[in-house]
């Protein structure tokens, strides 16, 4: 079984990217953080970063077989429409994680157009974030 952790743009660079405000964390240590909590069920975590929007549309389109996902949409989450319409279409659990509070920053942070149509959503808790929305995910799917 396969989990998809699907990150948006600007994460690739997780480590050395506004570290006051995401954290020293990179995304092979977040990788490795879901990788450990889910192991235990035998799920294997497939790890996708893109910058672009429709590559990450691609993504979901090739994922239906997956157990279920953990989404950071990064500042897609504000108007990313088409990402919208194609999580619509994933017929699995997903969770929506923000490294940051995002309501703890500027106005144009705090609406996502994702949320709604997400199982849960996880901000402010940084790298900790997706290991919790990974427990989540446990509970959310029988075994
Ligand atoms: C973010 C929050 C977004 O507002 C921002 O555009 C990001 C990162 C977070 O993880 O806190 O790229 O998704």
């Amino acid at each position: 079984d396969e989990l998809l952790l699907m990150n948006g743009p600007n994460l690739g660079i997780l480590g050395k990217r506004e570290v006051e405000v995401y954290g020293t964390s990179t995304l092979a240590d977040i990788e490795a953080l879901v990788a450990a909590e889910v192991a235990g069920r035998g799920w294997r975590v497939t790890s996708v970063q893109h910058d672009c929007e429709g590559e990450l549309i691609r993504t979901l389109q090739d994922s239906y077989d997956t157990v279920g996902a953990i989404i950071n949409p990064g500042a897609l989450m504000i108007a990313g429409w088409s990402l919208r319409d194609a999580l619509a279409n994933y017929p699995r659990p997903w969770i929506e994680v923000h490294l940051s509070n995002v309501w703890a920053r500027e106005q144009f942070r705090h609406e996502s157009v994702l949320a709604p149509l997400a199982t849960g959503v996880i901000v402010g808790l940084g790298a900790d974030g997706y290991r919790l929305a990974a427990q989540a995910l446990l509970h959310q799917i029988p075994a």
